[in-house]
């Protein structure tokens, strides 16, 4: 699951890149498209670090991760909460003057963004994927995927719409490993309306997939 969400992480990264690259100055529909698909990235990515601050490093330290690791994982969340806090006043600011000049400074800022995010996957999947392999029956593990299932039902259904929109056949394979198939369809129809009608046209336009 874990995987599942650091590709559709990269992926609303590599499709804000390409947007921002070929962003028509003064397209304001276009600026408060992906001003909505921003708000969504960023909730998805601030929830999902600072879920795992307090539910999966008790579960990693359990399984024998070591404190300084965890540390180096907690530096690492905290460059990335930087690196997304300036996104986020570019992306503001190319959402009230769709301008090309406020465009190219979002690319750069989401260019920093983009760099410590995937640092940060890569080193966070090369220590966790094998461990949470071996040690998947493991209570803590079992009790740590309960505790990540735990959230209202909106907030699941704009989450399971979005690592589905663009994901590839061996993510949804992934997905279904994971979670009860009813559930990985019907949440996003019944609770995703909003990402689904809101944002998904944002990237079916943008020729990204
Ligand atoms: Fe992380």
């Amino acid at each position: 699951m874990n995987k599942v969400i650091h590709c559709a992480v990269r992926r609303d990264l590599s499709r804000f890149r390409a947007a921002l690259e070929s962003f028509q100055d003064g397209d304001r529909a276009r600026a408060a498209g992906l001003h909505r698909a921003w708000e969504n990235f960023d909730d998805q990515l601030t929830h999902h670090h600072e879920g795992e601050h307090e539910i999966a490093w008790p579960a990693l330290l359990a399984v024998g991760v070591g404190q300084d690791t965890i540390d180096r994982f907690d530096d690492e969340h905290e460059a990335m909460a930087s690196a997304l806090a300036e996104s986020r006043t570019a992306m503001g600011a190319l959402a009230g003057s769709a301008s090309r000049a406020d465009a190219d400074s979002a690319a750069s800022s989401l260019a920093k963004l983009e760099e410590v995010t995937v640092t940060h996957l890569d080193a966070e999947e090369q220590v966790t994927e094998p461990l949470f392999a071996e040690h998947h029956d493991h209570p803590v593990v079992k009790e740590m995927g309960r505790k990540f299932g735990k959230q209202p039902l909106g907030v699941a259904g704009t989450f399971f719409a979005w690592v589905q929109d663009g994901a590839g056949p061996a993510e949804m394979t992934a997905l279904r490993d994971e979670v009860p198939a009813p559930v990985v369809t019907l949440l996003p129809l019944l609770f995703g309306r909003r990402y689904r009608k809101e944002i998904a046209p944002v990237w079916a336009t943008s020729g990204s997939h």
